[in-house]
């Protein structure tokens, strides 16, 4: 399988899951030992190796499940995916209710290997299988004149405990410049090792844009509107200067609360727990462009 990106990896560091394991705890054991010098080189690949399976399914961020890392493991089973439907209206040619299992029979599923940064500072790599947002937009039309997306999750208090609780203004709400949601990095999950995405990870589909902090990857879409003015955002309501509509990973940006600099691969072992955060979280060369000009703290 061919990848068009240069920070993606190649099959052979996806899969086998067990050998992958193996390799890293090989490099645990070294550090251990103290042999963590002699690690660059190996410790320099093991900045895009994809967490387990297991990590990634199971220290999540799904608020309407609870704010544990692990309620959304232990709740979100309850959550009904299909039948599913996203309604795409607004700014566009066609707009109307579109079935998942209409949109995956039209679009092309493919391997993206990706950084994941949290705001909270902890990051992880994710083997997603999806398809570029782009194309999805690109099917339903958009009219000349839109300039924002926005995104809907599902809201089902019957089957999501956590939204008892007003944490966060429900639904939970997010969006992109259009640009951005046209960027070929862009796109909407359908699956992680190239299985079904889990229910704690946002099935049956949801956003991830890689090189923003990862709230930005809204879960569980219901609903995309294509506007032209700048759409509300969860974060955003709770804390605008604590969260920004564009909040793109930046470690010279921190957090009012924290610095952003660095961050703790989860699962990393020693070797990973002050890893420095690259600036748009590694895709500088295929997105600054989009934001030359902005003054990046100003709008973060
Ligand atoms: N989407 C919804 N609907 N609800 C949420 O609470 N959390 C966000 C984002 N998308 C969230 C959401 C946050 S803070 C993060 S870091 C990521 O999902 C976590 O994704 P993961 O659990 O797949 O790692």
């Amino acid at each position: 399988m061919a990848y068009r990106w240069e920070s993606d990896l190649t099959d052979d560091d996806v899969t086998p899951l067990s050998s992958f394991i193996n390799r890293r705890q090989i490099m645990a054991g070294m550090a251990g030992m103290g042999l963590g010098a002699i690690a660059g080189p190996v410790g320099a690949a093991a900045g895009l190796d994809p967490n387990t399976w297991e990590e990634i399914t199971s220290y999540n961020n799904f608020y309407e499940f609870g704010t544990s890392k692990q309620d959304p493991a232990k709740y979100a089973h309850q959550m009904t995916t299909s039948p599913w439907k996203v309604t795409i209206d607004g700014m566009v040619d066609r707009p109307g209710e579109y079935s998942f299992s209409d949109i995956m029979s039209k679009m092309k599923i493919e391997k993206r290997i990706y950084r994941f940064r949290c705001v909270e500072t902890w990051s992880m790599v994710v083997p997603w299988n999806g398809f570029e947002l782009a194309d999805l937009l690109n099917m339903v039309g958009v009219k000349s004149g839109a300039k924002y997306v926005s995104f809907e999750t599902l809201l089902r208090p019957s089957e999501m405990p956590g939204t008892r609780y007003n944490v966060l203004a429900w639904p939970y709400v997010e969006g992109l410049r259009l640009d951005e949601a046209m960027n070929p990095l862009t796109i909407m999950a359908t699956g992680i090792y190239n299985k079904p995405i889990p229910n704690q990870n946002g099935a049956p589909l949801r956003l991830v844009v890689p090189w923003k902090y990862g709230y930005k990857s809204i879960k569980s879409i219901v609903k995309i509107t294509l506007t032209d003015i700048q759409p509300p955002t969860s974060w955003g309501r709770y804390s605008t200067n604590e969260y920004g509509f564009y909040s793109n990973v930046n470690p010279e940006v921190n957090h009012p609360r924290w610095s952003q600099a660095s961050e703790k691969r989860i699962g990393g072992g020693l070797l990973a727990r002050k890893m420095p955060t690259l600036m748009f979280n590694g895709y500088e060369k295929e997105v600054a462009a989009m934001y030359k000009g902005m003054d990046l703290g100003k709008y973060h």
